[in-house]
């Protein structure tokens, strides 16, 4: 495969102006380094307001041909994965890529030989490890639509997913490692499909060895891979086949299946991966995000394969056994371009930067940030102690929905700017937007939007198109809308300010605040609530419930303790509210609706900067809040 990467500045803006100029001719040059059956008859079809969007029309390919066999010619014995365990004593492994592929065909087969097919969903709900990646591939193989979920996530949350993707195998394992804490992976599914009837088989890989009960749907991993070759052809997809569903928070309670499709999401995550990192043949990446994130589903497994890389999977979390795990494991496996997110890096500044510096970290070239704006603070101590002011840092904006990063600076090639994520890639036109939806020139604040598709644009919400074109195509028609805010320089770089929506963004996780307040609802002495985010040194942001209680409340710290955890039972322990408020009101406005904005200062404790709330229905509540905050 063709080096897919801008490695100068003037290759860089002469593809700028090109894909301007021709977005389509740009798009399609890119798409003709990969291997297609056959090619595409049309680049691009598009409507935002209906909305449609179609790339590389009449294509066929397997994503997996691409990450993997193309790979057997050119360099079958090069390392794919390394995983490093969550416990350093225990033994890292490397995948060259012919084991990978005999892997990903041996799972394929496994999946067919209990009944998956094209088009079928297929649950995975795993831990960190490399049979997760294999498992996402075997779907892609047979042409199954891999729904990962996070294993943070509770059994009602899974539930859920299941539910609405309606899937009918689940990929599990007995337990998984994070730190010293071991999940009950086998044990939380079995809760969930207590409440799922579309499922059926369950296939258990035996990880931690923790003891699980045996339901008459269940399979051992290890069994059914015993009973299969590895030789399996890849299923011929169309280019816009579905390849995978990855669910994020919305507005509503219910969360959001996105779907991404095979052709243009193999185009996208490839050139991205390739052109933000500076990838070169021989280096190792590591991305520490999780697979069942976006993050990891587009540059753990799909892009770094795509292109041929290196890709570290790691199972562990930052602080064990150490605060220094990360520089380890870095030093460990000479690690060359390292890629995390901002709530990691604030809660590793806080400890002694020996930490750091006891690790030999010459290898690093480039770091990453990701899922969060980066503060300034956070920013120099990532360049300071980590890059040693020698690593450029890529602030890389994007979300589950756009598939890819889609506004960042490219390594070493293009400007970086502490805080700000910096420009749009080629191929992507971003815009600022007032709130009228009028597109403002040069240096200004407004609402992040994109004005021209991109070949890794989710293409609908599983089961619920309307609810896409409602969400992102319709506060301002014609475009995109992510629902972020941004600020603009006088050389159009972006910075990131935050969400304009419901949704918070908590250590690197998005939460919707309505799904939350649902979870809160559901107690028998909570009338109503509301949730909102306020800032925070580690998290980035944090939750702040306030909830109205149907009776006095003798002891609020057992009904606390009990919202808390009726949270975490109902979506996983991510979503806990830091603060939960009792209050006997909550400000609204003559119509009933809560006031959000006003919540929002009195978590972050601006009195002084409330606004008018003498039109509020029940002003008085302002004065008690602030009273027993
Ligand atoms: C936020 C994660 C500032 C943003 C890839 C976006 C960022 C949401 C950045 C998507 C960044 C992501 N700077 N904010 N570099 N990257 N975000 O779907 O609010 O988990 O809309 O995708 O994270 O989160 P998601």
């Amino acid at each position: 495969m063709k080096d897919l990467s801008y490695r100068t500045p003037e290759s860089y803006l002469e593809a700028k102006d090109y894909s301007l100029q021709n977005p389509e001719s740009f798009w399609a040059e890119i798409a003709k380094n990969f291997e297609w059956y056959s090619p595409w008859n049309k680049v691009l079809k598009y409507d935002f307001l209906k909305p449609e969007i179609k790339w590389f029309l009449g294509g066929k390919l397997n994503i997996t041909e691409n990450c993997l066999d193309r790979h057997l010619i050119t360099h079958p014995d090069q390392t794919a994965i390394i995983f490093e365990p969550n416990d350093p004593k225990d033994k890292a492994q490397y995948i060259t890529y012919k084991e990978l592929h005999s892997r990903v065909c041996q799972a394929a087969n496994m999946l067919k030989a209990n009944g998956a097919k094209k088009g079928d969903r297929i649950c995975l709900y795993m831990p960190m490890v490399p049979e997760l990646a294999i498992a996402v591939l075997a779907c892609a193989r047979i042409g199954a639509i891999h729904s990962a979920v996070f294993a943070g996530f509770s059994a009602t949350a899974l539930a859920a997913r299941i539910n609405d993707a309606e899937c009918s195998i689940v990929l599990t394992a007995d337990g998984g490692y994070r730190g010293n804490k071991t999940t009950p992976l086998k044990e939380i599914t079995d809760e969930a499909l207590a409440h799922c009837t579309s499922v059926k088989r369950t296939i258990v890989l035996q990880h931690t060895g923790l003891k699980v009960q045996w339901n008459k749907m269940d399979l051992w991993w290890h069994d059914e891979i015993a009973k299969v070759n590895d030789d399996c052809a890849a299923e011929i997809m169309d280019s816009e086949d579905p390849l995978f569903i990855l669910y994020t928070s919305g507005s509503t309670g219910k969360p959001k299946g996105m779907v991404h499709t095979c052709g243009g999401y193999m185009v996208y995550t490839a050139y991205s991966f390739q052109n933000v990192f500076q990838y070169q043949k021989g280096d190792v990446y590591w991305c520490t995000a999780d697979i069942g994130w976006i993050t990891g589903h587009s540059y753990i497994v799909y892009g770094p394969l795509a292109v041929g890389a290196t890709t570290l999977m790691f199972e562990g979390v930052p602080s064990y056994p150490d605060f220094g795990r990360f520089w380890e494991v870095c030093a460990k496996h000479k690690v060359n371009q390292f890629y995390t997110a901002p709530t990691a890096i604030r809660a590793l500044q806080k400890h002694p930067v020996t930490l750091v510096d006891k690790h030999d970290l010459s290898s690093l070239k480039v770091l990453g940030s990701v899922g969060e704006p980066i503060n300034e603070e956070a920013w120099h101590w990532y360049d300071d102690h980590v890059g040693k002011n020698n690593c450029p840092i890529v602030d890389t904006w994007w979300q589950t929905e756009t598939g890819g990063i889609l506004i960042s600076s490219l390594a070493g090639v293009t400007p970086q700017k502490p805080t700000y994520a910096t420009l749009p890639m080629p191929g992507i036109q971003a815009v600022l937007l007032d709130n009228e939806g009028n597109e403002i020139e040069s240096s200004a604040e407004g609402i992040l939007a994109i004005k021209y598709p991109w070949p890794s644009i989710a293409r609908t919400i599983w089961g619920d198109h309307e609810r896409y074109k409602n969400v992102y195509f319709s506060a301002y028609p014609g475009y995109y809308f992510p629902g972020d805010g941004a600020l603009r320089d006088g050389d159009g770089n972006y910075r990131i300010t935050g969400r304009v929506d419901d949704v918070v963004i908590v250590s690197g996780h998005n939460l919707g605040t309505a799904p939350i307040e649902n979870a809160l609802n559901e107690h028998q002495l909570v009338v109503e609530s509301a949730v909102v985010g306020f800032p925070h040194d580690v998290k980035g942001n944090a939750l702040h419930a306030f909830v109205i209680t149907n009776a006095a409340i003798d002891n609020p710290d057992i009904l606390v303790a009990e919202l808390r955890e009726l949270v975490a039972k109902t979506i996983g322990p991510i979503a806990k509210p830091d603060r939960i408020q009792v209050v006997s009101g909550l400000p609204k406005t003559r119509s009933g609706k809560i006031m959000r904005r006003i919540l929002r200062k009195l978590a972050a404790r601006e009195y002084d900067n409330l606004g008018d709330v003498s039109t509020l229905l029940n002003p008085e509540v302002i004065e008690e809040i602030k009273q027993n905050s």
